[in-house]
């Protein structure tokens, strides 16, 4: 069957990233009412045809992240029962990501659950940016396209080294975990490589114990792919410092700024904090806070997908 073309919709996440994707895209946001019932139950009514359309439903699923969640199943399901020819998920920022495996007895691999949901709700395809784990395509048994928010950061830091005179720079990693992520950074910035040894005490609190490579007298860039309550990186932001760095740099992709996050951040020894809008910060900002925007990778890969045309450039973050 033919497609009746793309219309694209959003949930509450994130509604000013979905405006600007379809600004760029040059499409009107389309219309679904999505509220909540006095009890709490969300409510889904997509207020125009879809029958044979190519359907897209932005929302990260940040805080709150079970409403944003369930938004978002009740909008597959909706779909599916409108006739949709595609329903494709663009979620910027996944959640539950961080339970990808049993590290323990009696637990859920959460990230597992939740894509089993999203494709029973009828989902026939996800579009994605910075997974914690990249191995989490690979819980959908549909096509996911995972798209790296690398290409924006680097820019910004190239442009950085360039403006500053900057010939001293090292990426750091906040943990062992995302080392060869730092790696692809630290490579094409052309610059050193370090790692933090750290160990997590509980959800609010981590230790370092030591710094694995040499930030002494560099320019610092620590890369994380988020933020929450801000304690994995403000103690790999302290632990440069104390092994010698002249200066640190915070970019992480998804700025969930969650409990201290904010407060922790501010009173920080660090230069500037570069984040994305994978998800909403107003309300959030503070001096040394800059927001990328990558709404238009977002909008590329939207339109690559309706017209069926590769997506693979735009990985090679
Ligand atoms: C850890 O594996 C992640 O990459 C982040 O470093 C971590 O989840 C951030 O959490 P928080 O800001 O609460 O330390």
């Amino acid at each position: 069957m033919r497609t009746k073309g793309l219309k694209i919709f959003a949930g509450n996440s994130n509604r000013k990233l979905a405006e600007s994707i379809c600004s760029i895209l040059e499409v009107p946001l389309g219309h679904a009412r999505i509220e909540k019932f006095p009890d709490g139950e969300i409510d889904v009514k997509i207020e125009e045809d879809i029958r044979g359309v190519d359907t897209f439903f932005i929302q990260s699923t940040s805080p709150p992240v079970n409403d944003n969640l369930m938004e978002c199943l009740l909008f597959a399901d909706a779909a599916r029962r409108a006739s949709a020819e595609r329903i494709t998920a663009v979620v910027p920022y996944y959640g539950y990501a961080r339970k990808d495996r049993k590290d323990e007895g009696r637990v859920p691999i959460s990230a597992k659950m939740v894509a089993n949901c999203m494709v029973s709700a009828g989902f026939d395809r996800v579009l994605t940016m910075d997974l914690h784990a990249a191995q989490i395509q690979g819980f959908f048994d549909i096509p996911v396209d995972h798209l790296y928010a690398a290409p924006v950061i680097n820019e910004y830091f190239e442009n950085l080294k360039t403006n500053h005179g900057i010939k001293n720079m090292t990426i750091v990693s906040p943990d062992v975990g995302r080392s060869k992520v730092a790696r692809g950074y630290a490579k094409r910035l052309n610059a050193g490589l370090a790692i933090v040894d750290k160990r997590r005490v509980s959800g609010e609190e981590t230790e370092v114990m030591d710094m694995i490579g040499n930030v002494d007298g560099q320019v610092c860039v620590l890369i994380d792919d988020m933020i929450a309550t801000g304690g994995s990186i403000v103690d790999a932001a302290k632990a440069c410092l104390k092994f010698g760095a002249k200066e640190v740099y915070v970019a992480c992709t998804h700025a969930l700024f969650c409990g201290p996050a904010v407060e922790r951040l501010k009173n920080a020894p660090i230069k500037e904090c570069i984040v994305t809008d994978t998800v909403p910060i107003e309300g959030k900002e503070f001096g040394t806070l800059k927001v990328l925007s990558v709404s238009k990778l977002l909008a590329t890969a939207i339109r690559n997908i309706h017209f069926n045309e590769s997506v693979s450039l735009l990985f090679k973050g």
